[in-house]
């Protein structure tokens, strides 16, 4: 075991191409039905550990307290049987509060990395259960590319990847909280997802499995009637998104992201400057060109970012299927 090490990861925002809000379980969780994507925009990690008694650090240029890093930091450590000082550098580039996912990949990126450090491997069952406990988006990014999810969102299986087409992403300072934007949908609690929805989403993604190629958006994103209710400038970056030629406009999550994608960058880029040029919604516009990712691209990442780590560097993580 080794008594210093270090590592710097980079960790992938996601935004949802597609998300369907069923049915309010017992549980209090909302049933939902999900298409994830991986894209370019990432947050940078760097994780050290040192051999001794536990204790966290984190170092960031945001004030972030209440960590999720540090939740995933004390649970990989516990799975691993290890103790230590575990520091942090966080460089922070996914905006918070985004629907983007910056703190749930962060909280992989530790799940994935901090055992590699200190010389344990964690099989992919145990890696997903503590995955699922610290976030419902966090499961994925153990997956990356294009992903459905199921259940809380924590349920996950890959899709064939579409094209890696360029993105626009567009982020207000307006901080859309998950859980009020949950209570706002105002589901019903039942046992059973509505049918209708079920089967509508189950036709898109058997159409995506032909090769999505419609004339006019064909996504949904059931947050975003409630969202844009509360905060129109929303709705107003959408359709300046469609209008600047992006195939596809929808809100990430529960916002407040916009994602807009294109056919080719130089139509994405066109639309990036009129976004910066004006700033007519408001003067605090985040605008971020990004590509989508796909699982094999991620994987190759996760594999090149703990390459350093040898004979532990076991990726994918092992499931009771590798050969
Ligand atoms: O799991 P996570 O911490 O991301 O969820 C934040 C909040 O969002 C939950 O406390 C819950 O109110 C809501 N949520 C939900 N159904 C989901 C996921 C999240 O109601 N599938």
């Amino acid at each position: 075991m080794p008594t210093f090490a270090r590592i710097r990861v980079r960790a992938l925002a996601k935004i949802n191409l597609d998300l369907r809000i069923l049915n309010k379980r017992p549980d209090g969780y909302h049933e939902l039905r999900t298409i994830f994507q991986t894209v370019s925009l990432a947050d940078t990690l760097e994780i050290e550990f040192e051999r001794g008694r536990t204790r966290i650090e984190i170092k960031s240029d945001l004030n972030i307290s209440g960590n999720i890093i540090e939740k995933a930091a004390h649970r990989a450590l516990e799975a691993t049987g290890r103790t230590g000082r575990v520091g942090f550098v966080l460089q922070k580039r996914i905006p918070l509060g985004g629907g983007l996912g910056g703190g749930s990949s962060n909280a992989a990126a530790v799940l994935l990395g901090l055992p590699a450090l200190v010389g344990k491997t964690l099989p992919l069952p145990k890696l997903i259960e503590l995955a699922s406990e610290l976030g419902s988006d966090v499961p994925f990014f153990l997956l990356g590319g294009a992903a459905l999810g199921l259940g809380r969102g924590t349920e996950l299986y890959p899709l064939p990847e579409p094209p890696a087409r360029p993105a626009l992403i567009v982020c207000p300072e307006i901080h859309s909280s998950t859980a009020e934007a949950y209570a706002a949908l105002g589901r019903k609690e039942s046992p059973s997802p509505p049918a209708g929805i079920v089967n509508n989403f189950q036709q898109l993604v058997w159409a995506s499995a032909r090769g999505l190629e419609t004339g006019g958006p064909a996504f949904e994103n059931d947050f975003e009637e409630v969202v844009f209710r509360r905060h129109p400038q929303l709705k107003s970056i959408q359709r300046k998104l469609l209008r600047q030629g992006a195939a596809e406009a929808r809100m990430s999550g529960s916002g407040s992201s916009i994602f807009g994608i294109f056919e080719d960058r130089a139509l994405r880029d066109r639309a990036a400057e009129a976004f910066r040029s004006s700033q007519e919604n408001s003067p605090r516009l985040r605008v971020y060109p990004v590509t989508m990712v796909s699982r094999s691209r991620y994987h190759a990442l996760w594999r090149r970012q703990l390459a350093a780590f040898g004979k532990w560097t076991l990726w994918p993580p092992r499931d009771q299927y590798a050969k």
